[in-house]
């Protein structure tokens, strides 16, 4: 009750801030980021592209994969009408394809740039059941697989990079207060496999919900694999607010207007929704905190299921063995081969059939 209403008031937490901040606002600390070079998924619209923006003004030099190269010059072209002279390549990235984000740090390890910050904020909310290249439940393999995959490719880079600099690196996955909606008796991965299969029916925001629950549980279990590592790096994660972006695409019409016109007052604005990004992402106040939740500029609690270590830890084993990739030679070509949970087996792309089918 007295969140809600400290919610709606935006009054200021123990950072300062609150929920009526803009992104703008939580990097005014006198913070001149031309040293910073981050990677931001995500940011053709919505949040990503306004932390895009404001961390360009601050002077960040910005990586931002797309899975439309289009969409992210466009996005590239938006912040430099902003910020004239801003250091922004763009590279082609598909997050729900494990190809496609192997690809993408090859690109960018090829470039030779350095890697302070990575900004895990892409994401979709699917009406729609499909399953991805890889055979797994294509809201979850974007919004989370995706991005742990990409993070796992990044790390040395990223520990490299803060050992050179003496910058601390940071990590900001970007969850959702949704990850609560995961109820706390169901069991995650064995959900994942009985949706993935159709074995039970496809509920969008259950889906959405596990997704944003695992981009938590990942959050947890990184800043522990970090600090196992030595790296000057940490992770956390945020709920942005709620705020009307394309994320509910597939549910454009009246029905959706009208709700989202009632709930306007609860609403954020798209500048005060980049806001606990950014501020996680550079403020000072957050240096050498790690694994936590963030809401409104604050540090907040996660779910019960959210704050589990071990829920944690078999994520992440099960995350590391589906996205694990071996060489395999046959007689014709070399294939990539993964194994993982419930049997699963992929080829690369190499072979043009369906990369990844759930073992039967
Ligand atoms: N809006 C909210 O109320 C809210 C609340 C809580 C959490 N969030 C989270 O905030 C983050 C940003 O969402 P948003 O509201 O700003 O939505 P948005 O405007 O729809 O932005 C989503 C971004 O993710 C990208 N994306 C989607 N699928 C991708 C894929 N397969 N590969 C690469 N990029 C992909 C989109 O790129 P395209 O241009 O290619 O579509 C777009 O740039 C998401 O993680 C979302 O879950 C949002």
């Amino acid at each position: 009750m007295l969140t809600s209403l400290r919610y709606l008031a935006g009054t200021a937490g123990p950072s300062g801030f609150g929920s009526r901040t803009t992104a703008e606002e939580a990097t005014a600390a006198g913070r001149d980021l031309a040293h910073i070079t981050a990677i931001i998924t995500g940011a053709t619209s919505g949040i990503g592209a306004e932390t895009a923006r404001v961390l360009a003004s601050r002077g960040a030099r910005l990586v931002l994969p797309a899975r439309s190269l289009k969409a992210a010059e466009e996005a590239r072209a938006r912040v430099r009408a902003d910020c004239p002279g801003a250091d922004v390549t763009v590279l082609p990235l598909d997050l729900s394809s494990l190809a496609s984000v192997r690809r993408f740090v090859k690109r960018f390890l090829h470039l030779g740039l350095p890697l302070n910050l990575l900004v895990n904020n892409a994401g979709k909310y699917a009406d729609r059941f499909a399953v991805s290249e890889d055979g797994v439940e294509m809201t979850f393999a974007t919004n989370y697989l995706g991005h742990f995959l990409l993070t796992r490719l990044l790390l040395d880079k990223m520990a490299e990079t803060a050992r050179d600099t003496g910058v601390e690196g940071r990590i900001v996955n970007v969850s959702s207060t949704i990850h609560s909606w995961f109820p706390a008796d169901d069991d995650a991965l064995a959900y994942l496999d009985r949706v993935t299969r159709r074995k039970i029916q496809y509920d969008p925001t259950k889906a959405y919900a596990l997704s944003k629950l695992a981009n938590v549980l990942h959050t947890r279990a990184l800043a522990d694999r970090l600090k196992e590592m030595g790296a000057n790096v940490t992770a956390n994660c945020v709920h942005p607010g709620i705020v009307r972006t394309r994320l509910i695409r597939d549910r454009d019409g009246l029905i959706t207007n009208t709700v989202f016109f009632l709930a306007s007052k609860l609403l954020k604005t798209i500048p005060q929704a980049a806001a606990t990004t950014c501020y996680v992402a550079v403020h000072p106040a957050v240096a050498g905190v790690s694994g936590k939740y963030f809401a409104d500029c604050n540090e907040a609690s996660p779910s019960r299921l959210g704050a589990s270590s071990e829920e944690a830890s078999r994520l992440w084993t099960f995350s590391e063995n589906i996205t694990a990739e071996k060489v395999q030679k046959t007689t014709s070509s070399v294939h990539v081969v993964s194994t993982g949970l419930f049997g699963l087996q992929a080829q690369s792309s190499i072979v043009p059939n369906r990369a990844m089918a759930l073992a039967a």
